[in-house]
């Protein structure tokens, strides 16, 4: 029986009341969470301490997988061919999950549809970081280097279609710049070569950039929302730093194969929510300067018609800034 025939044989199964019976004992063994990209960047950090904390409420472990490339779309992809049996599930974001539809022409999945949607995380802020070296020191300044070394400068992020790839293209929209693109499995490891003064810069979430930029080892000219992120209190907005067009803000989602009996996404859904009502969970992502979602969000409905307003949103979005999977 090939892999077509199990996910055939298991949704069949569902179908005939199977699964409630298993999702009564459920989980009887370790859960895999997929992360789309390498160990040690933001969406890992996310996935690993909303992991720790489900593995306690659901009395099983959640292994974290690291499975990058392809600006987190092939992680993805892997998802929706795995058993929808609730032992696989994964960390998405607003690459992998929005974004991609406008930039990948031959997406192999649907976003929305070839998912169970299991609820948001949280949100993140984006932070424009670059270098220590780099002789700018605010954003102003930042943008005028940024013109002037329009060819040789180096604009790291972690593939095309991630959010620090996305991000950062329609930064350089806004300023009508189309510099160097440096491409990582994450920007954990982008992270690494920018605080190495080997790339320029890097537009990345607070989660990542927070800890970078407490130590000193690079430099946050700004953060592109409404208001300051608690976490790193004296970074302006970019509107304070004088550039109100530039505002993103982007979000992990939790998702499991298509399929996943609605027992199942619910334990799931439950444990989720557990982690982030937990006080050490809630802590450690203030710390990091990362936003609960709203409760609404947190359930496979309220996530399900996020995804589908948020692809609505980026399409457009991209398409206006001219930007695809090759620029
Ligand atoms: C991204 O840029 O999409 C993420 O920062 C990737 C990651 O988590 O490493």
């Amino acid at each position: 029986m090939n892999r077509r025939h199990l996910i055939a044989a298991g949704a069949l199964a569902a179908l005939a009341g199977i699964a409630p019976a298993a999702a009564q004992t459920y989980p009887t063994r370790p859960i895999t969470m997929i992360i789309p990209f390498a160990a040690g960047g933001p969406t890992d950090v996310v996935g690993r301490i909303v992991a720790e904390a489900m593995s306690k409420s659901l009395g099983q472990t959640v292994v974290i997988e690291n499975v990058a490339g392809a600006g987190g779309t092939t992680g993805s992809n892997r998802l929706t061919q795995l058993q929808p049996d609730g032992y696989s599930i994964m960390i998405g974001h607003t690459g992998t999950h929005a974004a991609s539809v406008a930039l990948y022409p031959n997406l192999r999945y649907n976003p929305v549809s070839d998912f169970a949607q299991i609820g948001l995380v949280n949100t993140n802020a984006i932070l424009i970081t670059a270098k220590k070296a780099l002789p700018a020191n605010t954003l102003a300044e930042f943008v005028t280097w940024l013109k002037a070394n329009e060819r040789t400068a180096n604009n790291a992020h972690a593939g095309i279609g991630s959010v620090s790839h996305t991000t950062c293209l329609l930064l350089h929209a806004t300023i009508g710049v189309r510099p160097q693109s440096v491409p990582y499995r994450g920007t954990g490891p982008a992270m690494n070569d920018l605080v190495a003064g080997q790339v320029d810069y890097l537009c990345d979430q607070v989660v990542n950039v927070a800890p970078q930029v407490r130590a000193g080892t690079i430099k946050a000219f700004a953060v592109a929302q409404a208001s300051r992120n608690s976490a790193l209190p004296d970074v302006p907005t970019t509107t304070e730093a004088g550039l109100p067009a530039y505002q993103v803000v982007v979000w992990n989602a939790m998702l499991a194969p298509k399929g996943t009996p609605e027992p199942i996404v619910a334990r799931l859904n439950e444990a989720l929510r557990a982690a982030l009502a937990d006080a050490n969970v809630k802590a450690r992502l203030a710390e990091l300067g990362a936003d609960l979602p709203a409760d609404n969000l947190v359930t496979p409905a309220g996530l399900r018609s996020f995804l589908e307003a948020e692809i609505a949103k980026w399409t457009p979005v991209i398409k206006a800034a001219g930007v695809t999977a090759g620029n």
